[in-house]
């Protein structure tokens, strides 16, 4: 059998993006030669970077490019520079029109602890031991899309800023069924996220939810209020398996369940379709303020390529692999700023990457 040759477009963008993505790319290098996978790799303009070069944060050679791909490994896109455009023209439109583009309606953002890091949690020790949470997220509707949106006149001449949070039922049903079958995968408990204590959006996503659930007998399904699950988390996180939800919500809770774990520098994503296609990227943002010093923790995007091999690609050797170097890389002690404690060793991005091909080629 010929060995498989994948095309991997690779989107850098903007600020510690591009120092971290050359890490995952010769991390993926190594494991593709030792498991006989071959990667093509093809580079293309996101975010602040495209509009520098283009004027616009996400040029149609990027999304033929992604659409041309087997899987898609983006960075992270943004920073002051482009801080004050209008808001269509901003990287972040360049991160959402991609999100849109693409059709990639599920984000899985897994929030798991890594023994060794216990320590850089703001939690207790007691608190997050263990855990292991998956949120997903519903990445191309409700209040990020729907329509009305814009800043409007009003007659007394007064501006009145609008968005719109909508779903309809076929948008909460085709992320309820990844949800469900995300947590069957785990270990069989869903918590559903809304505010339909206040929200119709939110109790018609509840009664579509509830409906799903005779589908998936075998889940045990629970429905809590997003106030409630903000505080839940940070209480006990560790009744969580599954958390399901809409665009806002996970944004926000996303963010707050990769704290746990006491560095958003660790978490991975992948954002998926039906057709196929992901893309694959970090939690955390561009840190234009640490970007181009050598000191970004690069294992967010490591660990976003294992991702795309798991969920991308069907490589799931080759994603245990690098997720077993990432997990002795931090036995070893090595440590970038963002999760040193005492007794470790402070080392830089690319020392990082040096340490995870070392563990890699077994030296
Ligand atoms: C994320 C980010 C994005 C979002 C921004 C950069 C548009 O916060 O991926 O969570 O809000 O979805
Ligand atoms: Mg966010």
């Amino acid at each position: 059998m010929s060995a498989p040759q994948y095309r991997i477009t690779l989107l850098p963008g903007d600020g510690i993006g591009p120092e971290i993505m050359a890490v995952a790319v010769d991390v993926l290098k190594t494991v593709g030669r030792q498991l006989n996978i071959g990667f093509e790799f093809v580079e293309a303009l996101i975010g602040g970077a495209a509009i520098d070069a283009t004027g616009v944060p996400l040029p149609e050679d990027t999304l033929e490019k992604c659409r041309q791909s087997d899987a898609v490994l983006l960075a992270a896109i943004g920073g002051y520079k482009w801080d004050t455009l209008p808001s269509h023209l901003r990287p972040e439109a360049g991160l959402l029109g991609l999100r849109s583009g693409l059709k990639l309606f599920a984000n899985l953002r897994p929030a798991q602890i890594f023994p060794q890091l216990i320590d850089a949690s703001p939690l207790k020790r007691e608190v997050v031991e263990g855990v292991d949470i998956m949120v997903v997220r519903e990445l191309t509707g409700g209040i990020y899309f729907g329509q009305p949106k814009g800043i409007f006149a009003t007659e007394t001449g007064e501006r009145r800023g609008v968005n719109t949070m909508a779903y309809t039922e076929s948008e909460i049903d085709r992320i309820g069924r990844v949800a469900f079958e995300t947590a069957r995968k785990r270990r069989g408990k869903l918590c559903s996220v809304d505010k339909a204590n206040v929200l119709e959006v939110s109790q018609l996503w509840r009664d579509r939810i509830t409906k799903l659930a005779a589908e998936y007998p075998d889940i045990e399904l629970s429905h809590l209020y997003v106030d409630n699950t903000a505080m839940q988390l940070v209480r006990n996180p560790k009744q969580f398996d599954t958390i399901v939800t809409g665009n806002l919500f996970g944004d926000i809770l996303s963010d707050e369940a990769a704290m746990l774990t006491g560095s958003i520098g660790m978490l991975p994503s992948a954002s998926l379709g039906s057709s196929g296609l992901g893309v694959f990227e970090p939690v955390h943002g561009s840190a234009p303020d640490i970007a181009g010093q050598d000191k970004a923790n690069p294992l967010a995007q490591v660990l976003s390529a294992a991702m795309m091999l798991r969920y991308g690609l069907q490589q799931p050797a080759a994603a245990d692999k690098i997720e077993r170097a990432v997990s002795q890389v931090l036995e070893r002690g090595d440590r970038t700023g963002d999760i040193m404690s005492a007794n470790t060793n402070l080392v830089g991005c690319r020392a990082m990457g040096d340490a995870l091909i070392e563990v890699l080629e077994g030296k």
